[in-house]
């Protein structure tokens, strides 16, 4: 089994319909009207239609002991396919909407962390994000809260949200979570093109959210090689939303081929019919991607983790090895 690492997934969008519904029975709460297809799996059209039910969604998310139950399940399935390290991209405001405080919402995904590292041997940080689409005040105050409650897991800022409101406009949030010590990161480059991926190029940040569009402009391609931007791509994603009509279309080989680092993730598993260890899979299959080519993708997600350095070192050598179930992440070895 190939070690994999996942540095772009929405933790309320890890939540299953299954894991949704058994959180709002708790809760006593009805599941939002149109929130679910026939079929039972989340129902959307299109992008944002997807942010509006990602959104029914997150509206049943109440308590830490929610947060903690999403986070645990979700990482147990990664550990289960040899994942070994996930950056959990996490929304103060989803949160806050349903009155959870910051410490309320920080505590229940550490917990998930640390029980999920207990029990699975995998390691998990936080991603604080704003959602570019609830506006730019709205941002700027996730970034202020994130920059003056320094959690030991949280250990970078993103923005995701619509794509069309232009990252740009985001600077002054960047620049309150970069000068708290934050590392940041950008959805960018998936709805829209060359130009908009420039501008969010000039925030503080390594890496780029999907970015795949870049393939646009290959000026581009080499500056994103050149300053070792690492893109945090989504394949599954990217066809399931209509990005790219198919695998075959997808870009990843060429950005890779022209010396672009790249990682995969999952983005909102359930509602993309995505796992991270799929992603691995899909690049086999549909990119002829061997052992050795994915490997690499586990350790360009390590050196591009907002991770502390010991961290980084002990996944690189778990990256590495022979099989990640052999040597669960800083914990003694069994007797
Ligand atoms: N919020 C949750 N999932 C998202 C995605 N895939 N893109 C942008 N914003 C999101
Ligand atoms: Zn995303």
């Amino acid at each position: 089994m190939i070690a994999t690492a996942e540095l772009h997934v929405h933790l309320e969008g890890t939540a299953p319909p299954e894991l949704i519904g058994r959180i709002a029975r708790r809760n006593g709460v009805e599941l939002p009207a149109g929130m679910l297809a026939a079929d039972g799996r989340f129902h959307y059209t299109n992008f944002l239609h997807f942010l509006d039910t990602y959104d029914l969604a997150a509206s049943v998310i109440r308590t830490a002991e929610d947060y903690r139950d999403i986070t645990y399940e979700y990482l147990a399935s990664v550990a289960e396919d040899g994942g070994i390290y996930v950056e959990l991209t996490a929304s103060p405001d989803h949160a806050a909407l349903v009155g959870l405080s910051d410490s309320e919402h920080y505590a229940g995904i550490a917990a998930g962390i640390d029980e999920a590292r207990r029990d699975h041997g995998i390691e998990a940080r936080i991603l604080i994000s704003g959602v570019r689409n609830f506006g730019v005040e709205a941002v700027e105050r996730v970034a202020r809260h994130a920059a003056q409650r320094p959690h030991p897991y949280v250990v970078g800022f993103a923005l995701a949200g619509d794509e069309r409101v232009a990252p740009g406009q985001f600077a002054q949030a960047f620049a309150i979570a970069a000068d708290a010590g934050l590392c940041c990161t950008v959805h960018a480059g998936e709805w829209q093109g060359p130009d908009s991926i420039r501008e969010a190029l000039r925030l503080p940040v390594t890496r780029l959210d999907h970015g795949v569009r870049a393939i646009e402009d290959p000026t581009l391609v080499r500056e994103l090689a050149e300053r070792h931007i690492t893109l945090n791509t989504c394949p599954t994603s990217n066809v399931v939303l209509g990005v790219f009509p198919s695998f075959a279309d997808h870009p990843l080989p060429h950005l890779r081929a022209a010396g672009v680092r790249v990682t995969l993730g999952s983005d909102d598993p359930p509602y993309f019919g995505a796992t991270l260890a799929g992603e691995y899979e899909v690049c086999r299959e549909h990119f002829g991607w061997d052992d050795q080519h994915l490997r690499e993708v586990t350790v360009a997600a390590i050196e591009a983790a907002f991770c502390d350095e010991p961290l980084r070192a002990a996944l690189l050598a778990r990256a590495h090895g022979p099989d990640p179930a052999a040597r669960p992440s800083q914990e003694p070895a069994a007797n």
